[in-house]
């Protein structure tokens, strides 16, 4: 008899969460009669802005479409500029391209990966000093699930006559306290607008999808209207098929099926974080001892943090790579978040080499250890362990 081993499958670094309900809420958009632009958006819409105590949303297509609207409702084009934090996904700076605004890059924290307030002041200075332009929007990333200073940030934004959107990928419902001042990612109360994304990997699955969140109604009209052609309906009371296009928009609109997905899932955000947190605080535990601690700095997780991912830092130089392909080589999956942006070669043509030292500083230590809903107790133990032994490993 041929005996097969079966290869264990690997451990990835995140995945989705289905569960029944989410299927029933699938099967059922399927074989409703609108499957696209009908009830089950807006009632996604409606849910979003309860959770996140903003005044509207609209639901899109992917996180990165919603960021093309945001920057669309900031009347981002191109005369602007758009400051983006170094650390983050591509997209971030990719939307304000696909309008043709400038992107100016801005360095970070070596140690959280946020953006850094002084870094921040001097690119708004310059950018003041040096380029002509009309209107300009600051892009503050709430990175790994950590609340970027928002507060701080709109201080700024007032004093330099810029637009602030929040890319809130990684953070539905965190929070933080900033001078004693409970800040909410989502909420937008410190900026115009904020963005989430509905990939797998984040904590609302849609399969694809996203949404922009909106200050008030009139803010949200304009990227509601791109998101959909730039069409208006109902323009004229007495011909009811009347439609007009105002704008030049896209079709970046949300199905009914991935909607539905959405709202079942979104009423699982909370469990889902308190999931993440423990997960998360057994990895704090496990970590903070021998022999990690030496070579290992840990994230700060306080209360607020959504923990979209857990990322440690490997202190010592070329020691994260080893512990990637250590880990792969154990069946584990890790990821690094982020390649500085300015590092892709599109961004390298553009605007030439670029290297900033906290965000070179990040990017070389930075590893996401696998966290998910649903990451069985065994799971993240074999993480532990693998780690462990590749310490001991080094250390000889
Ligand atoms: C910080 C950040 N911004 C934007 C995006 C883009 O979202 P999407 O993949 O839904 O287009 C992502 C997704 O990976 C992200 O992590």
């Amino acid at each position: 008899m041929i005996r097969i081993r079966l290869k264990q499958p690997m451990i990835p670094y995140s995945k989705q969460a289905i569960t029944e309900e989410d299927e029933i809420a699938v099967n059922n958009a399927i074989v409703s009669p609108l499957i696209t632009q009908g009830p089950k958006v807006v009632e996604f819409e409606k849910a979003i802005c309860e959770m996140h105590g903003c005044e509207d949303a609209v639901a899109c297509s992917s996180g990165s479409s919603a960021l093309i609207l945001a920057y669309a409702g900031c009347g981002i084009n191109e005369s602007s500029i758009g400051i983006v934090p170094s650390i983050t996904f591509a997209s971030t700076a990719n939307a304000l391209r696909h309008l043709g605004a400038k992107v100016v890059f801005c360095d970070v924290d070596h140690e959280s990966g946020l953006i850094d307030l002084q870094s921040l002041e001097e690119s708004l200075q310059s950018v003041r000093k040096t380029t002509n332009f009309k209107n300009g929007v600051i892009t503050p990333v709430s990175l790994a699930g950590r609340v970027a200073p928002l507060k701080e940030i709109r201080k700024l934004a007032d004093q330099f006559e810029m637009m602030v959107v929040e890319d809130a990928s990684h953070s539905p419902l965190a929070w933080s306290d900033e001078d004693g001042v409970n800040v909410r990612s989502c909420s937008c109360e410190w900026t115009e607008f904020a963005t989430l994304s509905f990939h797998p990997v984040k904590h609302v699955c849609c399969g694809e999808g996203g949404a922009v969140l909106a200050k008030n109604k009139d803010l949200a009209s304009l990227p509601r209207r791109l998101s959909t052609h730039g069409i208006e309906k109902n323009t004229d009371p007495n011909r009811p098929w009347m439609y007009e296009q105002l704008d030049l928009g896209w079709n970046f609109r949300l199905t009914e099926i991935q909607a539905s997905l959405g709202i079942s899932q979104l009423s699982r955000l909370k469990s889902g974080i308190i999931e993440r947190k423990k997960l998360a605080a057994n990895y704090h535990r496990a970590l903070s001892d021998y022999p990690f601690k030496d070579f290992i700095g840990l994230p700060d997780i306080g209360d607020g943090h959504s923990l979209h991912l857990y990322v440690v830092r490997f202190l010592e130089p070329l020691m994260r790579d080893k512990a990637y392909h250590f880990l792969k080589s154990k069946g584990i999956a890790s990821q690094v978040h982020y390649i500085p942006v300015y590092k892709h070669p599109y961004y390298k043509n553009q605007y030439g080499e670029i290297e900033m030292e906290g965000a070179e500083k990040y990017f070389e230590s930075c590893l996401s250890l696998p966290l998910y809903p649903g990451l069985a107790e065994a799971d993240q133990s074999k993480v532990i362990h693998a780690l462990s032994s590749f310490l001991e490993e080094q250390k000889r």
